[in-house]
């Protein structure tokens, strides 16, 4: 579905630029449901932006659902943003109007797209679960449940791909745990690819993938042992980190990034080089060779 490689994002300010994605390289498959953590900062929101067509690449190549983003003329990008993705704000007032009701919120944007297919906002509240509430105004609902609502809006163009940035910010972990559920419902029974941006590790943990950004690159990612579906059996008791294994990433070029706490640990961060020697069928990193006096 996403094919990342290379991608770089610069923002240009008056007095200085700002490296948001640093050749950046990510692979999504179509019907994945995964989640980018990363600190604040690191680019998160800028690559979902690019995913979502909301602003372009400086360089890189972005390929997804088959169509190279980075050929897109301004009208190819209206084409995708209205038919191929649904988007969920970080920031929940950019989805929603306070003083709409429930459905006149999910209501609006079909209508605007020019269908009289009003009666879809049911649906889709109810897929949303909260047929109940359609009659509300939007203030009269809790946080969560504003958020299924944006989520319920981001489904009105039967999107492929559905990105949703910081869907759980705001929210308790019972409600946050909800909307999650909602995301796997949706990923299970509509196909809908769906990435997620959080630093939120305990939501990261239960989706199957999850890719950590770190200065604008991929740095590594955690993919799961066993199923979810297994893994709610012991989720219970067990709240350790061995729900899934953790990957360095490899770059074509054979780059390699080893986490900062390795470095760390080795002593090894003030120094830009490493003897690397292959034993036993592994390949070991070791520190620089001392000077002789
Ligand atoms: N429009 C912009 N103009 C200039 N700099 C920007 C712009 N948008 C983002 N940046 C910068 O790019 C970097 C990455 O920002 P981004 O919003 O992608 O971070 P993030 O990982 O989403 O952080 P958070 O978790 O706080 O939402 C930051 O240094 C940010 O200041
Ligand atoms: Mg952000």
């Amino acid at each position: 579905m996403i094919h990342c490689e290379g991608l770089v994002k610069i923002f240009k300010t008056a007095d200085l630029e700002v490296f948001a994605l640093q050749g950046l390289d990510l692979q999504i498959e179509t019907g994945e449901l995964m989640a980018i953590i990363g600190n604040s900062g690191s680019g998160k929101s800028t690559l979902l932006n690019m995913l979502g067509g909301l602003d372009r690449p400086t360089a890189g190549k972005l390929i997804v659902d088959g169509k190279d983003m980075l050929k897109f003329k301004e009208r190819d990008l209206v084409n995708y943003k209205r038919k191929c993705v649904g988007f969920v704000w970080q920031n929940n007032a950019r989805n929603l109007i306070p003083y709409l009701t429930a459905q006149e919120n999910v209501e609006l944007p079909i209508l605007l797209t020019g269908s009289r297919k009003r009666w879809r906002a049911k649906d889709l509240l109810d897929a949303v679960g909260l047929s109940h509430r359609a009659k509300n105004k939007l203030y009269q609902l809790s946080g969560g449940e504003q958020q299924r609502v944006a989520i319920a809006i981001a489904l009105a163009n039967h999107p492929k791909l559905l990105l949703a940035d910081e869907p759980t910010g705001s929210v308790d972990s019972k409600m946050s745990n909800q909307i999650l559920d909602l995301f796997r419902e949706l990923n299970r029974n509509m196909g809908i690819t769906i990435v997620i941006v959080t630093h939120d590790p305990e939501l990261a943990k239960k989706v199957d993938r999850v890719a950590a950004i770190r200065d604008g690159k991929i740095s590594s990612e955690m993919l799961r042992r066993r199923s979810y579906a297994e893994e709610l059996a012991l989720l219970e008791q067990d709240d350790s980190d061995s729900s899934h294994v953790e990957y360095a990433i490899l770059d074509k070029a054979g780059r390699l990034q080893v986490p900062s706490n390795y470095l760390d640990t080795l002593g090894l961060k003030n120094s830009n080089k490493v003897r690397l020697e292959m034993v036993d069928g592994k390949i070991v990193i070791l520190p620089p060779e001392e000077k002789e006096e």
